[in-house]
């Protein structure tokens, strides 16, 4: 029986379209997302929608799980304003190597809007994943690229930024964000580290 939850919503859209970022704390947020079997055209407009919504944000980084797609499916692009868009559409990525050097960036997300962290990760990172086109790539990732990759990862396996803190840190994140309302949609204020 072919897996169509994922792809059904998706079926005879034409048009780009922003999808509805997902607010932690959620339990969607804390699954651990399945391989995608084949890129397929639906997964590719799946990806344009993901990127879509990224960029309108504004972010840098958009994985499946926070518009709750359980699919390992995760895009990224690093291009500042003003520059041409450079979207990297990353699907079923592993981990093949990591530093042990690590380095620590300011880090946002989408899902904790407006909570930001320096976090420690891995400052040299290589994937492999499949392309748009299904096409089996590698891809070794440094500094920001490195961070933001790892960071969109662990979207995939449930596991968000604030999770690499102390539990007294994630807890006052998860409360300050509990008090925030996200009705009035305040993106001009969002810094370019939200991934
Ligand atoms: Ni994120």
């Amino acid at each position: 029986m072919p897996d169509l939850s994922f792809c059904s919503p998706l079926k005879n859209r034409t048009a780009m379209a922003k999808l509805p970022i997902i607010i932690a704390p959620d339990p969607r947020l804390k699954i651990t997302a399945t391989p995608v079997d084949r890129v397929d055209s639906s997964v590719r407009k799946f990806m344009d929608d993901l990127l879509d919504t990224m960029y309108a944000a504004p972010g840098i980084g958009l994985a499946a799980p926070q518009v709750g797609v359980a699919k390992r499916i995760l895009v990224i692009d690093l291009a500042q304003k003003d520059s041409p868009v450079a979207p990297l559409q990353i699907v079923n990525p592993k981990l093949i190597w990591a530093s042990e050097e690590l380095e620590s960036h300011e880090e946002g997300c989408l899902s904790l809007p407006d909570q930001y962290a320096d976090i420690k990760r891995s400052k040299s990172a290589r994937i492999r994943y499949l392309d748009q086109q299904n096409i089996d790539r590698e891809l070794e990732a440094t500094g920001m690229l490195s961070a933001c990759l790892q960071h969109e990862m662990d979207h995939l396996d449930g596991r968000l930024f604030v999770d690499h803190l102390s539990r007294l840190k994630r807890n006052m994140i998860l409360r300050k964000l509990s008090k925030l309302d996200h009705s009035d949609g305040n993106a001009g204020h969002r810094k370019m580290s939200t991934f």
